[in-house]
């Protein structure tokens, strides 16, 4: 566990200003048997910049719904209505994550979760959020490489 700040920071100097090539736009993802294998950015996801999504209260919100234990001394206000994330990995591949991420609706009609990477075919009041998904593409693939540390 030591080890991993290191890692992050080799991680962030290797892709600091590294311009996305391309990113697969929200019409064009295909959801396949609750996966999306292909990433939606080429340059990979970051899981520090994923936990800053993550835990952020504008951006992915996650934790308005979710508890996590090992952010527990970090972060307040862990929400309960989601599962508890602890150990979540072992549960799911990265493909499935990303799947969950963009709309989870596919799997789940009900669920309140929001589809983060979606610009259509739910109800928002038109304005400022016209066309745009909640998080960005790089948004996604860094919070699915965070959420690929949380391993029981
Ligand atoms: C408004 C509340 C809410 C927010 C915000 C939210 N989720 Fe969820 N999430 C849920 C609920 C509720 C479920 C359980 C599925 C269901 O039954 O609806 C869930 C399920 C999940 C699952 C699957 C868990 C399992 O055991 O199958 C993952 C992974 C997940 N969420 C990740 C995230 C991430 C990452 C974010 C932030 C980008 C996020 N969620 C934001 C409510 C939320």
């Amino acid at each position: 566990m030591k080890l991993y700040p290191a890692l992050f920071a080799l991680a962030g100097l290797a892709y600091a200003g590294t311009v996305t090539a391309s990113e697969i736009a929200p019409d064009d993802v295909k959801i396949v048997d609750g996966a999306v294998e292909q990433p939606l950015t080429d340059s990979p996801g970051d899981p520090e910049r994923g936990l800053v999504s993550f835990t952020g209260r504008k951006a992915g919100n996650c934790l308005a719904c979710h508890y996590v234990e090992s952010l527990q001394d970090d972060y307040q206000f862990h929400g309960e209505v989601g599962t508890p994330l602890d150990g979540i990995a072992d549960a799911y591949t990265a493909a499935e994550f990303r799947a969950k991420l963009i709309n989870p609706k596919t799997e789940l009609p009900d669920t309140i979760m929001p589809a983060f990477y979606r610009t259509s075919g739910f109800n928002r009041a038109a304005g400022k959020f016209d066309g745009k998904t909640i998080l960005t593409a790089q948004e996604i693939e860094d919070v699915i490489a965070y959420l690929m540390t949380l391993k029981d």
